[in-house]
Order: C-alpha cells, then sequence, then structure tokens
C-alpha cells in the first residue's frame, strides 16, 4: 500500500533531540545525550584538523578529490561504528572540504515519504544530506530513499482514493551520508547503494592523547603531558567521552589545583566519577559482576543482562558492549554473552576454574 502523503514538509534541518540519557554512569550519559553547543565547538572542521582513523580520512579524501576535479557531487557514504568516534564530525568535514551545505535530520525522524521528499526537494546540486542513525528509518520510507539514491527521482503519492496520483520529483544530485552504530541492522538494498561503507574503530591512547591537548588547547585549559595521558587512557577510545572527561576534569582542578591538569590531578578527578584506569564506569561494571556472579561467567542474553543492571538492553549494545568485546573483557557467542578472564578479574573476582580451561 502506498503511503498518503497529503502534505510535503521539511520537518528537520537540525540535530534531531537524541533519547533522554538514563542510566547511571558518566559514559552512557555521556554517549547518549545530544551534542552540546560546548562539544560542538570542538569538532574538527577539516580533514588537517581531523586526528585518527586514517584509512577512513584515506578512503574519503581520495573520493573528494575526485569529486572536485570532476565537478560532480560526490558518491554515496555510509559511516558506521559506535557512538561518539566522529561520523557525525565527519559528515560535516566533507561538506567544508566539498565547500557544499550540509542537511542534518536522522532515521527516526523521517516517517513518510512528505519528509523525505521536503528534504530532498530543498537540496541544492551537490549538497549533502546526513541521516544519522539511518538503520532506524522506516521501512516504507526506505524505499523511496532507493531511487533517489540511484535516479534522483521520487514518485510519491499524492492525495487518496479517487484523486489518488503518482507525481514524479526530480531532486538534485546530491550525497548521501548515512551514519549508523548497527550496521548490522540495516538492509541489503540500502546498504548496497553506498558506494564506500567505512567503519571506525576505537582510537588507540597516542591518538586520544593528540585530541585531549587539542581540545584543552581550544578550551585554554591548562594540561601538562602526564594529565593529557591520564585522561586519553581513560577514555575508552572515544574522543567524545574525552571531551567529556576534560570538562570535569577541568573544574575538578579549578577547584582542587589552581586550574592545572597534571597526571594526579586527572585520576583523582576521575576516581571521583568512578571511571577506573581502563575507562571502565560504573555500568560497565555492574554488567561484569553481575555476569560473574548471577550467571557463572554465562553465556547469558543481553536482555536479561539488561534487565539484571535497569538499563534497555539497545543502551548496553551500542554504548558498552563494543568497548567490552573489543578490550576483551566479553566474548559475544552464539548462545549468548560469555565473560573473560580478564572481565573477572575487571570486577576483582577470580575466573571460576572450568572457565581456565582446568579441570576440577
Ligand atoms: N578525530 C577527532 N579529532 C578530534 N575530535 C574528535 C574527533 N572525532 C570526534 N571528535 C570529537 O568528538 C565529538 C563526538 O564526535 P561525533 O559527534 O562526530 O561522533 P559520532 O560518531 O557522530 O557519535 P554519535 O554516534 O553518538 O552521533 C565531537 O564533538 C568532536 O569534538
Ligand atoms: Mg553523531
Amino acid at each position: 500500500m502506498a503511503p498518503r502523503q497529503s502534505e510535503i514538509r521539511n520537518p528537520q534541518s537540525e540535530i534531531s533531540p537524541a533519547a533522554p540519557a538514563k542510566g547511571l554512569g558518566f559514559i552512557t550519559t555521556a554517549l547518549s545525550a545530544p551534542v552540546t553547543p560546548a562539544e560542538a565547538a570542538l569538532r574538527p572542521l577539516s580533514f588537517s584538523d581531523f586526528t585518527g582513523q586514517p584509512k577512513t580520512i584515506e578512503r574519503l579524501q581520495v573520493m573528494v578529490g575526485a569529486a572536485k576535479k570532476r565537478g560532480e557531487a560526490l558518491n554515496h557514504i555510509l559511516l558506521s561504528g559506535p557512538p561518539g568516534l566522529g561520523k557525525t564530525t565527519l559528515a560535516f568535514i566533507l561538506g567544508h572540504e566539498l565547500g557544499r551545505n550540509v542537511r542534518v535530520t536522522s532515521g527516526p525522524v523521517v516517517e513518510k515519504a512528505g519528509d523525505l521528499a521536503g528534504l530532498l526537494t530543498n537540496l541544492e546540486e551537490g549538497d549533502i544530506l546526513f541521516i544519522d542513525e539511518i538503520h532506524r528509518i522506516p521501512k516504507t520510507v526506505e524505499e523511496y530513499l532507493y531511487s533517489a539514491m540511484e535516479d534522483f527521482r521520487l514518485d510519491i503519492m499524492i492525495d487518496q482514493g479517487p484523486n489518488a496520483r503518482s507525481v514524479r520529483l526530480t531532486i538534485p544530485r546530491f550525497t548521501l551520508v548515512g551514519a549508523t552504530t548497527r550496521s548490522g541492522l540495516l538492509t541489503a538494498p540500502l546498504r548496497s547503494r553506498f558506494t564506500l561503507q567505512t567503519r571506525l574503530d576505537y582510537y588507540d591512547i597516542a591518538t586520544l592523547d593528540t585530541i585531549v591537548r587539542r581540545s584543552c588547547g581550544l578550551l585554554k585549559v591548562e594540561i601538562d603531558a602526564g594529565g593529557a595521558r591520564e585522561i586519553a587512557s581513560r577514555s575508552r577510545g572515544t574522543p567524545r567521552v574525552a571531551n567529556n572527561l576534560i570538562n570535569f576534569v577541568r573544574d575538578f582542578a579549578q577547584e582542587r589545583a589552581q586550574g592545572r591538569i597534571t597526571q594526579p590531578v586527572a585520576a583523582a578527578a576521575l576516581e571521583l566519577l568512578e571511571i577506573d584506569a581502563a575507562g571502565l564506569d560504573e555500568m560497565d561494571k555492574r554488567m561484569l559482576r553481575i555476569m560473574a556472579e548471577n550467571y557463572r561467567g554465562g553465556p547469558v542474553g543481553m536482555s536479561t543482562i539488561a534487565v539484571a543492571v535497569a538499563e534497555e538492553a539497545e543502551t548496553l549494545e551500542e554504548v558498552h558492549e563494543p568497548f567490552l568485546i573489543q578490550e576483551g573483557y566479553l566474548q559475544r557467542t552464539p548462545q549468548g554473552r560469555v565473560l573473560t578472564a580478564k572481565g573477572y578479574h575487571a570486577v576483582g573476582l577470580k575466573p571460576l576454574s572450568s572457565q581456565q580451561g582446568t579441570l576440577l
């Protein structure tokens, strides 16, 4: 059934409000809250300003260079990866490097084909449409996106009953930049329409160190090498977390250490936030502890863990689990999540002997 289209409007060119932050833990809040103006001020604006993700950057630079030389719109790009690694930042950098506008919307906000039509027809040739959380776009809208991406046209139904008719809209050649924290949830037809699919990885400590010093420079915060290292190593590979930690550590330094961030100052501030030396927060630890104490280390399903820690499974899967897996605290098996020896140690417990491979 064709969706009814009685109005065409452009509902959103601003970043849509993210789900309200809930649950405990600084990390959960930092990564599920909407971007604050203070954070936006720290966004790198060009490739040269952006640190890390060398493979993705090189791929994007190649595409941008070629599109500029041919005077064509950039091909469609899908950016995936955990929250806070720079997907939105890169979309804006692409716009900046190409000298084009970037329109921002988000999957759940584009409810009807008319919403999509409104967005697309307002674009200029070569503009970028950034769709955040593109895996959450409704299926009915997704089908319209196919022809928009491929043929730069939209056939939409207007009116109902005897007056119903299909209208073909030609849209400017635009670039779709999609971002998703869950690329596995994207349908194959949508995924295949992106020329480049590139995944952002967690940043290493040296790169985060550079990012921390850059942000402190912009904020005019005094920090020494030890202080930068301490914040970098507790930022769980994520620039957004690093920037949020800097904000707190800055306040702490101002109140307790004459405004200067050193290693002991940063460490004390982050202890106060209950972020440990490896970057784990209370929610991470609750997950690990529950698996150890109530489920003998697993396998246990994420929805069970979610109920036990009173947080939504989706948040745990997007925010906490990828880091815990990447760092080897957890493993994902077809039967469910399994705690590793490192996971036991992180919460001060000993692995069950059967899990160490020794016979009882
Ligand atoms: N490579 C980088 N160098 C410096 N700062 C960065 C970098 N990547 C991200 N940041 C900072 O981290 C913040 C978060 O990045 P961004 O909003 O682009 O993440 P995201 O991947 O879109 O996250 P989400 O999935 O939650 O929307 C930005 O405000 C920016 O200041
Ligand atoms: Mg984003």
